[in-house]
C-alpha cells in the first residue's frame, strides 16, 4: 500500500461529509475553470477524492475521467454520480505516478489540493504536461508551504514515517511555478484564496495549437 492510502481510506467518508471551508473561494475556483472547458473536451482528474469537483464541470465536458488512489474515495465518488445520473464521468482507482495513460489524450488536467500531498513535484507536474494535448490547460490548487508549521512540524515526519502520509516535500509558490515552467508550461491565470493557507490556484497551458 503507497504512503497515506490507509489515511485517505479511513478518512473518505468524513471527507464527503465535510462543509467547504471557503464556499466564496470554491465558487471563484468553479468559475476560473469553467472558463477553459468546452464542450467537446476530454478532461482527467488526478486525486479527485470524492469526486464533487469532476460532478459539477461534468456537465460542460464531454468527458471526465477522475482517479484517486484511495478506494473509498472513488466508491463515494460512484455513489455520487448514481445518485445525481451524471454519465459523462467515469472514476477509477489509480496513483498519478503509476498510472498507465496515452500521451497528448486530454484537453484540460484538474489536481485539486493534491500537488502538496507528493514526495516530488516536479514528477506529476510531468506527466501532466505529457497527458495534455498540445494547447490543453493544467489547473492546479496547492498549499505553497515549503516546510511544515505549528504541530505539524513534529506530526508529519512522524506519520510519513510510519506510512500513514506521504513524503511530502513541500514548496514555495515560486517553486511551483518553477517547477511548471520547467516542464514547459506558461502560467496564464492565478487566484490567491484569502486566508492563511498559502493557497494557489494556477491555470497553466501546454503551448500549441
Ligand atoms: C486533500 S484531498 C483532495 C481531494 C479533492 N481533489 C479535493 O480538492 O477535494 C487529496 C486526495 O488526493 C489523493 N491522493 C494522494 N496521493 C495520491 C496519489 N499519489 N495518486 C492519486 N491520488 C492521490 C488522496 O487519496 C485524496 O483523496
Amino acid at each position: 500500500m503507497a504512503k497515506g492510502q490507509f489515511l485517505f481510506n479511513a478518512v473518505a467518508e468524513g471527507y464527503a461529509r465535510q462543509p467547504i471551508a471557503d464556499p466564496a473561494s470554491y465558487e471563484r475556483k468553479l468559475e476560473i475553470t469553467r472558463k477553459y472547458l468546452q464542450p467537446q473536451h476530454r478532461v482527467f482528474e488526478f486525486g479527485c477524492g470524492t469526486g464533487s469537483t469532476a460532478l459539477l464541470h461534468a456537465p460542460y465536458v464531454s468527458h471526465i475521467l477522475a482517479t484517486d488512489y484511495a478506494r473509498k474515495m472513488i466508491a463515494i465518488g460512484n455513489r455520487k454520480k448514481a445518485e445525481q445520473n451524471i454519465e459523462n464521468v467515469d472514476f477509477a482507482v489509480a496513483d498519478i505516478r503509476t498510472q498507465a495513460l496515452d500521451a497528448a489524450q486530454f484537453d484540460v488536467i484538474l489536481g485539486l489540493n493534491i500537488l502538496h500531498l507528493m514526495e516530488d513535484v516536479n514528477l506529476p507536474i510531468q506527466r501532466c504536461w505529457e497527458l495534455l494535448k498540445p494547447g490543453g490547460y493544467f489547473i492546479s490548487s496547492s498549499i505553497c508551504s515549503p516546510r511544515p508549521e505549528g504541530v505539524w512540524k513534529v506530526l508529519l515526519p512522524i506519520m510519513s514515517f510510519v506510512g500513514l502520509f506521504p513524503d511530502i516535500q513541500g514548496f514555495s509558490r515560486e517553486e511551483l511555478i518553477a517547477s511548471h515552467r520547467a516542464a514547459g508550461f506558461e502560467i496564464v491565470e492565478e487566484f490567491d484564496p484569502p486566508g492563511k493557507m498559502h493557497s494557489v490556484f494556477l491555470v497553466a497551458r501546454k503551448p500549441g495549437d
